[in-house]
């Protein structure tokens, strides 16, 4: 575990793929996470954000595989928060998430507390 994660995405990517599958949506993102996206002006930038945090989680947690929805980034005004379910519900770390977006690229950077 490094205890830090970065990543970047360009935001078309993201789109893009999501129009070519629309179910890639409800595999990579928390019900709360497309309702949050859902309520903006453009999605594709909040999830791109959010899809970011979830690589940048997976790397300061130094985890090989995990399912995607099982990193959610909850924001309910403010600074989101990350909550782990799964089978990494039961690690004992806080995980603080921050994220970012332009018109083109988003992205996120984590940091593992214990
Ligand atoms: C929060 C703030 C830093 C966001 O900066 P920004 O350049 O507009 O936007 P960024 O793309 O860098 O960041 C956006 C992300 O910041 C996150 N964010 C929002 N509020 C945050 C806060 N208080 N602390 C940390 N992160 C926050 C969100 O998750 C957002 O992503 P999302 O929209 O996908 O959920 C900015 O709005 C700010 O400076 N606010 C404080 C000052 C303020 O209120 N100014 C307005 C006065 S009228």
């Amino acid at each position: 575990m490094s205890g830090v994660g970065l990543d970047l995405l360009e935001i078309e990517r993201l789109e893009a793929a999501l129009a070519r599958r629309p179910s890639l949506a409800a595999r990579l993102f928390t019900d709360g996470e497309r309702a949050y996206a859902a309520a903006r002006s453009r999605p594709g930038q909040h999830l791109a954000a959010r899809f970011c945090a979830k690589e940048a989680v997976a790397k300061a947690l130094g985890l090989e595989a995990w399912a995607w929805r099982d990193i959610e980034v909850v924001s309910e005004g403010g600074a989101p928060r990350i909550v782990l379910h799964g089978a990494l519900a039961d690690r004992d770390v806080t995980v603080d998430v921050s994220l970012t977006h332009s018109r083109g690229t988003a992205g996120a950077v984590a940091m593992v507390r214990t």
